[in-house]
């Protein structure tokens, strides 16, 4: 191959990082092994009519006890980097108080050989699954979660900060509010407008707490996770931009604004209505640490209309017909991630940036005779969203990592296991790990950073 060859255009940067994620509650099981406590996923998850099929995240992929295995298929795929997950009620069962030593050791264990297997740990300290404990105190609506947040984040930091660099606060802290404040499909289940103010706000004061703690110790990097799409008007009638500046505002700008600018977005007064009353704008010196970057998980775009009667925004998505569209119903469109990516160098300029998660839920085939699970669209959506994510570094953009979402099948929350985000495929019977195409075609742009994006491999 000579130095004109086309597929070298597309090379990343040297020290790029090439990962995949996954979160504690959705690969671990064992949520009660070695002294932890139940968390409001465990009792959300039990509780009937919660989750599709019944599905609980009892065993998931038996990761805490098949960890081995798995990093020895990160290794085996090429990968430089790990996110995922603590569990907070496996090292504070009560969520505060005194420490669980076998929890701590679990994630002792996994970081360990991760960095014996030249693979660098992200961690997140919260993706979506609180102590039940705090869940019976108001969880996120009480004040006192702010610093019962930050005394976790100081026991992970203290007990991994030696070995682990990389630390993200929240994950997709919108979710958290969106989906179990205002919409209810995640616990606590609620659907109460000052409530998901209080939490959203909580969330923001939590972050800003916990970076402030890190500093204490200092020798990494801390940021924030965000979920980031487009918005896009279905019209150019006023009713619809307007309706599409809320829907952005509540998603893209109601944590990063605060966080990067230190102010609040005017549309949500509208968004939140009685409920925001000062909005946000009380504790913003604690809110506006420095961060060191931040993560932008990437899934799809929404095109939006005018709608008075949707809460909250008043807005809502319209199919794209003639698109095409995963499991999840979301729509494929990869030039959103490149959007998405030059958006936030606009508005908030220059802050390191990773891609912490990006992927696709599409039904699998059973492995072929060769043994590995044929999943073309899933290999085409990577192509097309790495190819997307270089072009951004191509504008500028200090892009310095992907994270594929998701290592591994796993519970989709709501939706329990009916949905499979993974580039390895898990029979959720035998728990037998089956490497997807997509893996394979992950492996070889890993290998070639990037050169085999153009050079056709991974092509049916
Ligand atoms: C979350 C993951 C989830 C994925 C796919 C993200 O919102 O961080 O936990 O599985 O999207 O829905």
């Amino acid at each position: 191959m000579t130095a004109s060859s086309p597929t070298l255009t597309a090379r990343f940067p040297d020290d790029f990082l090439w990962g995949a994620a996954t979160s504690a509650y959705q690969v671990e099981g064992s949520p009660l092994a070695d002294g932890a406590g139940p968390s409001n996923w465990h009792r959300f998850s039990h509780t009937p009519g919660k989750v599709r099929d019944g599905n609980t995240g009892d065993v998931a992929c038996d990761h805490y006890r098949r960890y081995p295995e798995d990093v020895g298929i990160m290794r085996d795929l090429g990968l430089t980097a790990y996110r995922f997950s603590l569990s907070w009620s496996r090292l504070l069962p009560e969520g505060r108080g005194v420490a669980n030593p076998r929890g701590l050791d679990f994630y002792s264990r996994l970081i360990d050989l991760l960095l014996a297997s030249g693979i660098q740990p992200l961690i997140t300290l919260y993706h979506w699954d609180l102590p039940a404990a705090l869940d019976d105190l108001g969880g996120w609506t009480n004040p006192d979660c702010v610093h019962w947040f930050a005394d976790y984040a100081a026991l992970a930091f203290r007990a991994f900060g030696d070995r682990v660099s990389s630390w993200a606060t929240l994950n997709e802290p919108w979710v958290v509010v969106d989906a179990g404040y205002v919409h209810g499909v995640h616990p606590p289940g609620l659907e109460s407008l000052p409530e998901a103010a209080a939490a959203s706000h909580h969330l923001l004061c939590a972050h800003g707490a916990a970076v402030s703690r890190y500093r204490d110790f200092g020798r990494g990097r801390i940021g924030l996770v965000v979920n980031l799409e487009p918005k896009h008007p279905a019209s150019e009638k006023p009713e619809d931009r307007a309706a599409t500046a809320r829907a952005e505002a509540y998603m893209n700008r109601q944590f990063l604004d605060p966080v990067l600018k230190g102010r609040c977005p005017d549309e949500l007064t509208a968004v939140f209505g009685e409920a925001w009353k000062d909005g946000c704008l009380r504790d913003l010196d604690l809110i506006r640490q420095p961060i060191d970057f931040l993560g932008i998980n990437y899934y799809t775009r929404s095109v939006v209309r005018n709608d008075p009667a949707a809460i909250p925004t008043q807005s809502r998505a319209v199919f794209q017909v003639g698109s095409e569209h995963t499991e999840t119903g979301w729509e494929v469109y990869p030039d959103g991630l490149y959007e998405i990516l030059c958006w936030v160098r606009e508005r908030y300029g220059e802050i390191p940036l990773y891609v912490t998660e990006n992927g696709a839920a599409l039904a699998d085939p059973a492995p072929d005779p060769g043994g590995v699970v044929e999943d073309p669209r899933r290999v085409e959506y990577y192509r097309r969203h790495l190819e997307a994510a270089h072009r951004a570094i191509g504008k500028g953009v200090d892009l310095r990592g992907y994270f594929a979402w998701s290592l591994l099948d796993n519970f989709e929350w709501q939706h329990g296991y009916s949905k499979r985000f993974g580039i390895v495929q898990v029979d959720f019977t035998t728990q037998r790990r089956t490497l997807k195409r997509s893996a394979l075609f992950y492996r070889e742009v890993i290998r070639t950073r990037g050169a085999a994006l153009s050079a056709g491999a991974g092509r049916a």
